[in-house]
């Protein structure tokens, strides 16, 4: 059935806009999910009015279906695939989250193992990839780094690059979710002029990518149980969240059939900005800037402030109008985390103090503006020994299931159609050209 004929359909939910001007009016199909708000399917629109819908940012826009991750914003909930972010940050496993993000279902225990070993066989990377990190300064910033050798694995696997072969998409979506924490933990030693350290396949996945991280060639390494539970719990929460924008560049490479190493590369550049997952590395900068709690308020106010172009980071969401699920995991995992690591951090009692004080202000308090889940994350991070610059890497490396997964169900689509917006054109009507010696 046609959107138009469903439009018509005796017992179809419609929307009927009509043209003041004119008086025309058009139905468009409702369509309803399992949760979240009815949406209007605008796909006619044009055709039977000659309009556009104009949304730039994409605040009312709905861009595809998906069965992944449902988020509620009013209510501060956040599910994959229906199951609660609290439940399984609990009780599951970055692991078994790949693969219910993958393939919709929590694994049992043979479906987890086999998932894991296909995982686990995939960690190394090319030795030819060493030669790409030469290639850049020390200093360089490691997303910078992780956007190049990313979109580097195209050159390398011939072989999983038919998008159209299921089999293919799923090798290359297990070589993605293996390679990357290799690759970030490349990213992380070159910058430190530290030699690579190979992955391990008698490790966990969080223990690995913190053996490939912290471990050198010259001593034995174990992996703290502490640090390994932490980096876990981290990966859950940031696995997956809906079409954000660096999903939603993924989505969109992903529809021009660019391979999905691309496409990956591509959400790593999009998430880098400090309004996206740029924020975990921004939050420690402006704690430090801050300083101590009696500054707070000056910050507050320049936060509030619409001559400064201050933000509080960490807090805001263009969908959290409540708490950030994932931020009250990682706050009660900050406490949890520093106390068994001994660490002191000032920074953790600056940030509770500032949540506290921006929570009662009702600038915030009337935006709906509340911690979200960079606020926190840095701090555990820093505990850890990570390099600030290191944070929105540590970001890319879970949320790289997450885009993946969104790839995958897009690829899996009856039809793959290319994404191109439209526009509401307003530069200059159309003018004669104007010879060099005329102009000025
Ligand atoms: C992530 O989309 C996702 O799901 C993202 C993410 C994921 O998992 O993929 O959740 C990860 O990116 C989290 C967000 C990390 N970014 C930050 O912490 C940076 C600081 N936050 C802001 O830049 C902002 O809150 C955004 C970008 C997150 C959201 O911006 P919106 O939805 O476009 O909201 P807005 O800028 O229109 O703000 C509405 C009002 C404005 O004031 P008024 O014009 O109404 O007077 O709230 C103000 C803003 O100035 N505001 C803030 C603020 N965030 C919004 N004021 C001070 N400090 C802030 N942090």
């Amino acid at each position: 059935m046609s959107n138009a004929e469903a439009a018509n359909a005796p017992d179809e939910k419609t929307f009927t806009l009509s043209n003041d001007e004119t008086g025309d009016t058009v139905k468009l199909p409702i369509v309803e999910g399992t949760y979240g708000p009815h949406c209007i399917d605008i796909r006619q629109l044009y055709g039977q009015t000659g309009h556009f819908t104009l949304d730039p940012s994409f605040t009312a826009t709905g861009s595809c279906k998906s069965r992944i991750t449902y988020i509620d914003g009013d209510e501060g909930i956040l599910m994959h695939r229906g199951y609660r972010i609290e439940d399984l940050a609990a009780k599951s496993s970055f692991m078994e989250v790949c693969y219910l993000l993958l393939y919709g279902d929590l694994p049992t225990q043979d479906q987890l193992d086999e998932f894991t070993h296909n995982i686990v066989y995939h960690t190394m990377v090319h030795d030819q990839m060493n030669y790409f990190y030469r290639g850049f300064r020390r200093d360089a910033h490691p997303m910078a780094v992780m956007c190049g050798v990313v979109g580097a694995l195209s050159a390398f696997y011939h072989d999983s690059l038919d998008i159209f072969d299921p089999k293919q998409r799923e090798i290359s979506a297990h070589r993605l979710i293996a390679k990357i924490p290799t690759l970030a933990a490349m990213t992380m030693k070159y910058s430190m002029g530290q030699p690579f350290m190979y992955p391990r396949n008698d490790l966990s996945y969080p223990e690995n990518f913190l053996y490939m991280c912290f471990a050198v060639p010259a001593e034995a390494y174990e992996v703290n149980p502490v640090l390994a539970k932490a980096m876990d719990r981290i990966l859950i929460l940031h696995a997956d969240h809906e079409q954000n924008a660096s999903t939603s560049t993924v989505r969109l490479a992903g529809s021009s059939q660019a391979n999905p190493f691309a496409c990956i590369a591509a959400g790593i550049a999009s998430l880098w900005g400090p309004s996206h997952g740029g924020a975990n590395q921004a939050v420690l900068e402006m704690l430090d800037q801050i300083g101590s709690k009696e500054h707070i308020p000056e910050f507050i106010e320049r936060a509030k402030s619409k001559d400064d172009p201050f933000k509080l980071m960490g807090f805001g969401h263009r969908v959290y109008k409540n708490h950030d699920p994932r931020a009250q995991v990682l706050k009660e995992s900050c406490d949890e985390v520093l106390d068994l690591l001994g660490v002191d951090d000032p920074r953790l009692e600056l940030a509770m103090e500032l949540e506290r004080i921006a929570l009662e202000d009702d600038y915030f308090k009337e935006r709906k503006l509340f911690p979200n889940v960079d606020f926190y994350s840095g701090i555990i991070l820093k505990a850890m020994g990570f390099p600030v610059e290191m944070f929105t890497v540590l970001f890319a490396v879970s949320r790289t299931v997450g885009w993946t997964s969104q790839w995958k169900e897009m690829m899996e689509e009856p039809s793959l159609k290319i994404g191109r917006p439209r526009q509401l054109y307003t530069g200059p009507a159309e003018r004669p050209f104007i010879p060099m010696d005329k102009r000025g």
